[in-house]
């Protein structure tokens, strides 16, 4: 069994919050596993060209394609993402968007697979993590668990975080704030979240470990998938 950690944040690995809880599951789960940060990689959003159709290969030339191949082979997924405007990152979302490409004719290389979602906010990541779980239904991924926890926003670090209006430091602590390294937020300073972490690893290795049934798996999320489009309608 094999698992894909994917981390959508564009922060070095040491500052993002997403990279350590993803990282967090991954090793809690005793799969093997691989970590692809998307920090870097250029990956455009669907074009709706339709060139997968036919075979379930998208065409577009960009560094999607050297992870299709890690995206078929994996049992499972840990896929992260920071909070931008209460939504998941853009090119998390252009990864995800771009699964459009296995769903087509007997498209089933990711129905019945599992998911942990996570999400990590200046606030809070229950939006990015709410999106990952709906963007995986659609390839009727189940997701076992989702984490959620508060990343360490830019304005702590970006140099103008005590004088400027609009920032976080002075939305959570008033003008006249200065900025301290203890009131700066980040994930393992918060013991739920990790243990939340561990717990969402544990999981998802019981999970695959016990020979989770694929094709009950796919029911279900179809079963799912069918119900929130009826309330949608
Ligand atoms: C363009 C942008 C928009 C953001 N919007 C939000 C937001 O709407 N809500 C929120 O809670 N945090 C927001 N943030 C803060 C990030 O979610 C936060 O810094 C988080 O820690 C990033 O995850 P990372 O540490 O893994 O990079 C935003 C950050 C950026 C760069």
């Amino acid at each position: 069994m094999k698992i894909l950690g994917i981390s959508g944040s564009c922060r070095k690995d040491e500052t993002s919050g997403t990279q350590k809880l993803v990282q967090t599951v991954l090793e809690n789960t005793g799969m093997d596993y691989e970590l692809v940060s998307l920090r870097g990689k250029k990956i455009s959003g669907c074009i709706a060209c339709l060139g997968c159709a036919a075979d379930n290969v998208c065409k577009v030339k960009d560094d999607m394609e050297g992870l299709r191949e890690k995206i078929v082979e994996a049992d499972a997924y840990v896929i992260g993402a920071p909070n931008y405007y209460s939504m998941l990152n853009a090119v998390t979302h252009a990864f995800l968007e771009r699964w459009y490409q296995f769903r087509h004719q007997e498209g089933d290389t990711l129905w019945g697979k599992l998911g942990v979602a996570v999400g990590v906010g200046g606030m809070n990541g229950m939006y990015p993590a709410a999106n990952i779980e709906t963007l995986l239904l659609y390839s009727f991924v189940e997701t076992v668990a989702t984490v959620t926890g508060q990343g360490a926003a830019s304005c702590y670090t970006c140099g103008y975080g005590e004088t400027c209006k609009v920032g976080v430091p002075i939305m959570m602590h008033g003008e006249g704030v200065t900025i301290t390294p203890d009131m700066i937020p980040g994930v393992s300073k918060q013991a739920d979240v990790i243990q939340a972490a561990v717990d969402a690893g544990k999981l998802l290795g019981k999970r695959l470990s016990e020979g989770h049934d694929r094709g009950e798996v796919t029911m279900r999320m179809q079963e799912k998938m069918m119900s929130a489009l009826e309330e949608s309608a």
